[in-house]
């Protein structure tokens, strides 16, 4: 196995789009960020040096960090940040993982712009389960503001009002042809008649979920969040913000160019943000003036084009790769998750929008949760975080009762190797969103989903314990449920929230704490020396 070295210099570079220029911060000037590329087992160090005046830390999204909790980065929960001036050497091996993966900022809304692709191919020798594609292509999707992002969250803390939406998407860190910027073309894949490419799609977009796909082709899907998955074809996916999707694309025989879409799916009614991000998928030999033919996306309340896309995932669950489903429960929790309002005197309504998990908004920590556990500093975090919700009541109506959150930094402690099954309930109690829960440090499968309330008795009996999907962000369907199990093998702190970067602001998230096991490789790693310090 190699060991692979990276530099990120965090650098303010002015960036042109929708027409108007602005500075924006970034790894190395570039806008979607490097891409790193590894194969399975090997080790990656980055060093980040912040050059910028916004404290910083990056997480690299769906890297298991295996004993290495340091190097996860969310800021406050894994470590104090990268201050300005200073810099940090992420330090990690992708054990027993390959596929497509993220980097991307973990403080504040940095990560608008501070992200890029992470490529994990097999071991040497070793072939992908799907025929070998002609060419690979990184396709990121994101949001654009034109204002500067941290004003926008800013400014919506300060008034308790939800932020403005961003004014476009992008694909590739371009939105294509905008009403307000017509005349600008948009990222261009060039591709040749009769082959077939694999496009990794990473949804990088801070608060949007979104449809994509290609006039004219469809699509194979064979990976999900860097798990294989039974291939399926399908004209649209659809992709949350913290995942990623392998798709196959055959190309025809003749020439020709075809317009790439990305639209939003299930924005939140009072959003007006329906503006689509395009690309062109431009064929060897087809004139420049050639007609694009074009795509119509779904209606953004698509719901079912969203349900049929899930149901049809399935972990490949082979001999070579099986689907290690955990059978028996150890802790089986319910978390409700939702919106909720609290009293505010200084805003605008006298009341500010939060999240919960379980009716606590989680309160960031000043000292980073994994140093606490790891150093036995007191008073940082307690372990009583509730395994069920505080009142029983009807997830999926408003109660007023339950709009009042309590504000608290509670982790949910589990024993090494412990198993977890966790139902995710959605509340729905203010908008009709889906949440795209992500946790740190683990895959987990997806046994279950359903709408309305879980049904403990009922539900169960139906739950796929054969090859459900293995992932590390899974969209809780609005006013439904997911549940997942995974196995707590990963000694450290991690984190959980959602990937709608406006609803981890406002405090839905929660970080589970692991201890360690009894054996010789069972236990965290002390931390790096230069460890930044709060
Ligand atoms: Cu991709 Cu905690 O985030």
């Amino acid at each position: 196995c190699m060991v692979r070295h990276y530099k990120f210099n965090v650098v303010l570079k002015n960036t042109t789009r929708l027409c108007s220029t602005k500075p924006i911060v970034t790894v190395n000037g570039r806008y979607p960020g490097p891409t790193i590329v590894a194969r399975e087992d090997d080790t990656i160090l980055v060093k980040v040096v912040n050059h910028v005046k916004y404290n910083l830390s990056i997480h690299w999204h769906g890297i298991r960090q295996l004993r290495t909790g340091w190097a996860d980065g969310p800021a406050y929960i894994t470590q104090c940040p990268i201050q300005p001036g200073q810099s940090y050497v992420y330090n990690f091996t992708v054990t027993g993982q390959r596929g497509t993966l993220f980097w991307h900022a973990h403080i504040l809304w940095l990560r608008a712009t501070v992200h890029g692709a992470i490529v994990i191919l097999p071991k040497r020798g070793v072939p992908y389960p799907f025929p070998k594609p002609h060419k690979e292509e990184i396709v990121i999707l994101g949001e654009w503001w034109k204002s500067d992002v941290e004003a926008v969250i800013n400014e919506a803390l300060k008034s308790g009002l939800a932020p403005n939406v961003s004014d476009a998407h992008t694909i590739n860190g371009h939105p294509g042809s905008t009403p307000s910027c017509p005349s600008k073309g948009g990222y261009t894949l060039a591709v040749k008649p009769g082959k077939t490419y694999m496009l990794r799609i990473i949804n990088a977009a801070l608060n949007e979920e979104l449809f994509f796909m290609i006039a004219g082709h469809q699509l194979t899907v064979v990976e999900v969040d860097a798990t294989y998955v039974k291939p399926f074809k399908t004209d649209t996916i659809v992709i949350s913000p913290g995942q990623t999707t392998n798709v196959h694309v055959t190309t025809h025989r003749r020439a020709g160019k075809y317009l790439v879409a990305a639209s939003p799916f299930m924005d939140a009614p009072i959003a007006v943000d329906n503006l689509t991000a395009t690309a062109t998928l431009h064929y060897a030999g087809s004139l420049t003036s050639a007609a694009t033919t074009l795509v119509s996306p779904p209606p953004k309340n698509a719901t079912s084009v969203a349900a049929n896309f899930t149901n049809a995932l399935r972990s490949l669950n082979s001999k070579k790769y099986p689907a290690k489903v955990p059978l028996k429960i150890d802790h089986s929790l319910l978390f409700t998750i939702g919106l909720g309002i609290n009293p505010c005197s200084t805003c605008v309504n006298g009341s500010r929008v939060v999240a919960s998990v379980n009716n606590i908004t989680f309160v960031m920590p000043k000292t980073a949760l994994l140093q606490a556990h790891f150093f036995n500093i007191n008073g940082v975090f307690t372990t009583d975080f509730p395994g069920r919700p505080p009142v029983p009541f009807n997830y999926t109506s408003i109660q007023l009762t339950n709009l009042g959150t309590k504000q608290a930094t509670k982790l949910y402690r589990l024993g090494y190797n412990d198993t977890v099954q966790l139902v995710l309930q959605d509340t729905g109690m203010i908008t009709p969103e889906n949440h795209p829960i992500h946790l740190h440090g683990f895959n987990f499968f997806e046994v279950g989903r359903g709408v309305g309330n879980f049904d403990p008795k009922k539900d169960p009996k139906n739950f796929n314990l054969v090859d459900p999907v293995e992932r590390n962000t899974i969209g809780v369907p609005s006013g439904g449920w997911t549940a997942i199990r995974f196995r707590a093998d990963n000694p450290g702190v991690w984190f959980m929230h959602c990937h709608l970067e406006v609803h981890t602001t406002w405090g839905l998230k929660m970080a589970f704490v692991v201890d360690n096991g009894k054996g010789p490789n069972e236990s965290l790693l002390p931390p790096p020396s230069d460890l930044p310090k709060c």
